[in-house]
């Protein structure tokens, strides 16, 4: 069975608590339960959360040659600042879908800069904790 492996960057593991007009009130417990839940028999669902940059890179190293099929990652505020994510997205082979809960475009503008975006197969955005599913779902297409 394919893993896909979804990483989470600062912030992330208060979802639920945090800004919930903006992130709304689910956990992540349960959204990332819920994608399990969504993949049952089609695909393994590993998970890691960080809120530091080196562990995400060190976590991103470890999965990015051909230990998973394919990475989700939201990397939180990183997104808008992490020149040495970006470049750990770019040194691996494994495919990274970004995605961010809220949508980036409509919030402050610094939100819409992703140094990430650039070395990423695709980005999605907006949709709220579907968008984990959403990915997985595309990491999980043959030709991707
Ligand atoms: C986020 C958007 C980022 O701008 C923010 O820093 C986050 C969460 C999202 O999922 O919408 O922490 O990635």
């Amino acid at each position: 069975m394919p893993e896909i492996l979804i990483i989470n960057g600062p912030n992330l593991n208060l979802t639920g608590r945090r800004e919930p007009d903006v992130y709304g009130t689910r956990s992540m417990d349960e959204i990332i339960a819920n994608v399990r839940a969504h993949f049952e028999g089609h695909a393994t669902i590993s998970y890691f959360q960080s809120n530091h940059e080196g562990h995400i890179i060190d976590r991103l190293h470890a999965a990015g040659f051909g230990a998973v099929q394919g990475i989700v990652l939201n990397a939180g505020a990183y997104t808008h600042t992490s020149l040495a994510i970006a470049d750990a997205i770019a040194a691996i082979a494994t495919p990274v879908v970004e995605v961010h809960m809220s949508n980036v475009a409509a919030r402050e503008p610094i939100r819409r800069t992703s140094l990430i975006a650039p070395v990423c197969r695709g980005t999605i955005t907006g949709l709220g904790p579907a968008v984990y599913s959403l990915a997985v779902a595309a990491l999980l297409e043959p030709e991707l």
